[in-house]
């Protein structure tokens, strides 16, 4: 079973660690990732592995600061100027890759681009003290909820790793913002913790939405996300055996009778809501309901992302979704 270590305590552990070749689970603002030497074959290798994820899935690099960004990538303009206002923090950069950059062709699945991204906190400080970039994708078995918690990692992927660094649950709640520069446009390949009209409001640009030219995240395979049981959106009534997934003040018909109930932000607040929404998917899952229903929640800031979450966890588990 994977070691659980405090913060605090952890540095010098992880480190020993991922010199090795191993892969170490760490908190991130977003959600924790599972992070691997991304210049390591061996150590990319172990993090497909202990996910069960499709090689075909490139993974995202994480960085220390502007120099290693630079190191790795091409930053354009317009993708300098949106790191300069959102990094370290929720937003992850897709970028043509510098040539003899060093990462394992491995971390991008043969692509000539690279996802990049400045956590904040613990893995930030990890990665200075390594001097090289951490590959590292949700701390999740492939196709289940990415987890929030060092407790919630454990259960999943603890037999498979050898340490997990506690930072407590994680502010954000929900994977990065995938962004990329086409040009002279922007475009959202996934929706995540920063929300897009923040990021229109810092460039003065709207964000293309959809598949463009040659635009792939590979990674958005619709049953992402999935709880063993069964989703119902959009929810006005609750049916018989139905746990009910609740928001704000306004509640479905019948939300007595549900076998289970949580409100992911009682105050209609969906930042607060975004926080919880892993957690508490995992808990009503638990709870051995045959269906989760959801109350409809708005699309605006990070009700975005929270809708694309929730769209993933109800969509057949077989089927592939192009990106949002
Ligand atoms: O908040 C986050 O982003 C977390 C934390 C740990 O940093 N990481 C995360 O990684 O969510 P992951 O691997 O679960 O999701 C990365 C997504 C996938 O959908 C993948 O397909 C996409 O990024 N991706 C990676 N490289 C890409 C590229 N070059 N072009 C387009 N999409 C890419
Ligand atoms: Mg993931």
């Amino acid at each position: 079973m994977a070691e659980i270590l405090a913060v605090g305590e952890a540095m010098d552990r992880a480190l020993a660690l991922l010199e090795g070749g191993e892969v170490v689970a760490i908190p991130t603002e977003t959600v924790y990732g599972l992070a691997g030497d991304a210049t390591n074959g061996i150590g990319v290798a172990r993090i497909f592995e202990a996910k069960g994820r499709p090689r075909f899935n490139p993974l995202i690099a994480h960085v220390a600061d502007m120099a290693m960004a630079e190191r790795i990538a091409l930053f354009d303009p317009l993708s300098r100027k949106l790191a300069q206002a959102f990094w370290p923090g929720p937003l992850t950069l897709v970028l043509p890759q510098r040539p003899g950059n060093g990462i394992h062709p491995l971390v991008t699945a043969g692509l000539d681009t690279i996802a990049l991204r400045m956590p904040r906190g613990f893995g930030g400080d990890l990665i200075g003290r390594l001097g090289r970039p951490l590959a590292a994708p949700s701390a999740n078995s492939s196709g289940k909820i990415s987890a929030t918690t060092a407790q919630a990692v454990a259960a999943d992927l603890g037999a498979r790793i050898r340490l997990v660094v506690d930072g407590g649950a994680t502010p954000v709640g929900l994977e990065s913002t995938i962004v990329k520069a086409e040009g002279n446009t922007l475009r959202l390949l996934r929706p995540g913790g920063i929300a897009a009209e923040e990021i229109e409001a810092a460039t003065g640009m709207a964000l293309l939405r959809g598949g463009g030219a040659g635009v792939e995240a590979p990674g958005m395979l619709a049953s992402h996300y999935a709880p063993g049981a069964a989703v119902r959106l959009n929810a006005e009534t609750v049916g018989e055996g139905e746990a009910l997934l609740a928001f704000g003040v306004r509640r479905a018909q019948g939300w007595q009778s549900a076998t289970a109930f949580l409100n992911l932000s009682q105050t209609g607040d969906l930042r607060e809501a975004a926080s919880g929404l892993f957690a508490a998917m995992q808990e009503l899952d638990r709870s051995g309901a045959r269906t989760i229903a959801v109350e409809p929640i708005p699309f605006d800031g990070l009700g975005e992302a929270i809708n694309d979450r929730l769209a993933r966890a109800a969509a057949p588990r077989d089927k592939i979704l192009p990106p949002t």
